[in-house]
């Protein structure tokens, strides 16, 4: 009698501390990023991992996250739909992750958002600023997506307003890719806001994300000699038009927005140009500078807004859950939507349609470096 029960103790305890075990790995947060590390915005992707992985790094290093170390996976997601919604299910159905940052781009991210709600898994992207990827066809807010950026009609309006006012411009050309929403979407909140303030868009002209030969659109624009040409493109694609444009004789001021962020974009051929971006490492604030010496030190380069945006998109992740005291997307996604989260680049709080309200930095290429030229209120 004695022994079985001893028996039975001890089975109850090998059973015990196995459940507690195997909770215990279940609880440990994991968290994916998705972000293109190859291919044409390859830098996009390098800096999102950088900048979410420092931040990832410091919460581990002051004890995790929900009493765990925080787990990491990173997939390439290419910037594209299609890579983006294998990574996606990857790390869902494989590594079993309930909250994922990323991606950069806005034609990723929204393909992500559909399978993070399908799934249940809580999305933050840093830097996606096409208003489709939080608010669905209905107009109804995905309740477990977020972003740390402000969106395109706000980022399309603000440089249309810089361009009448402070550049006294009346004409504007603009070149599009109708195949990429952020590009797509950005046009048109450009256009709209141009010619609501008075201005003329004398030339519109598409073009595919696989071209490389710019030379019967630019001819288009140069005969209408505007006064503006807007590029609201990624580096690579507006470097070959740029260049291009140059060559052909253009002198219009070349436009564009938060795309052009890339230590590889082409200083030479967008020269006196202006875009529109997410934050300045010259911004003089204390909590600017801050993290710009920490990122310097920890990987020997200036943040660009993507790194910054990361950081930021993942501490507002992490301070979520740990608010939420429990790693359940939804209970996570409560606490976002009501909460205020002083990051890097602005304090962030959440309008109905889980968009930060924050303001945009206007930058100018000029000689050779990228200059912070004023900051525009939300
Ligand atoms: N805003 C872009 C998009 O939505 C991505 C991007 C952000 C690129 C910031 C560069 C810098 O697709």
């Amino acid at each position: 009698m004695r022994s079985r029960s001893v028996f039975m103790s001890v089975l109850l305890l090998i059973s015990l501390l196995a459940f507690s075990s195997c909770g215990k790995s279940s609880d440990a947060v994991k968290i994916a990023i998705l972000a293109p590390m190859s291919g044409d915005v390859a830098t996009f992707g390098q800096s999102t991992r950088d900048g979410a992985m420092m931040a990832i790094d410091e919460w581990n290093a002051k004890g995790g996250l929900l009493g765990q170390q925080i787990q990491v996976v990173v997939e390439d997601s290419q910037c594209s739909a299609e890579a983006a919604v294998s990574a996606a299910n990857k790390v869902i159905d494989q590594d079993g992750v309930k909250f994922i940052i990323g991606e950069v781009c806005s034609s990723a991210s929204i393909p992500i958002s559909e399978i993070a709600m399908q799934k249940g898994v809580l999305q933050i992207t840093p830097t996606s600023t096409n208003p489709s990827v939080t608010v669905d066809a209905n107009g109804q807010t995905k309740s477990l997506i977020f972003r740390a950026c402000f969106i395109d009609p706000f980022q399309g309006t603000a440089a249309a307003k810089f361009a009448l006012g402070t550049l006294g411009a009346k004409t504007a050309a603009v070149f599009l890719d109708q195949g990429n929403d952020y590009v797509r979407g950005l046009a048109e909140f450009f256009i709209a806001a141009f010619e609501a303030g008075g201005g003329t868009v004398v030339v519109k002209e598409s073009y595919t994300g696989d071209d490389q030969d710019f030379s019967a659109i630019i001819s288009k624009a140069k005969d209408a000699n505007p006064d503006i040409l807007y590029l609201p493109d990624y580096y690579s694609t507006v470097n070959l038009i740029a260049a291009q444009a140059r060559e052909k004789g253009m002198t219009a001021v070349f436009m564009g927005g938060d795309g052009w962020d890339s230590p590889d974009l082409d200083k030479v051929a967008l020269e006196g140009g202006y875009f529109t971006n997410h934050y300045s490492p010259e911004d003089p604030r204390p909590v600017v500078q801050d993290f710009v010496k920490k990122y310097q030190a920890k990987y020997g380069s200036v943040p660009d807004a993507l790194a910054t945006l990361a950081y930021d998109a993942a501490n507002v992740l992490l301070q979520g859950i740990e608010k939420a005291g429990v790693a359940d997307p939804a209970a996570v996604a409560k606490i976002i939507e009501g909460g205020t989260f002083p990051v890097v680049s602005s304090e962030i709080a959440y309008d109905t349609q889980h968009n930060p309200i924050k303001a945009a930095a206007m930058l100018k290429v000029t000689g050779g470096i990228v200059k912070y030229v004023e900051s525009i209120a939300p």
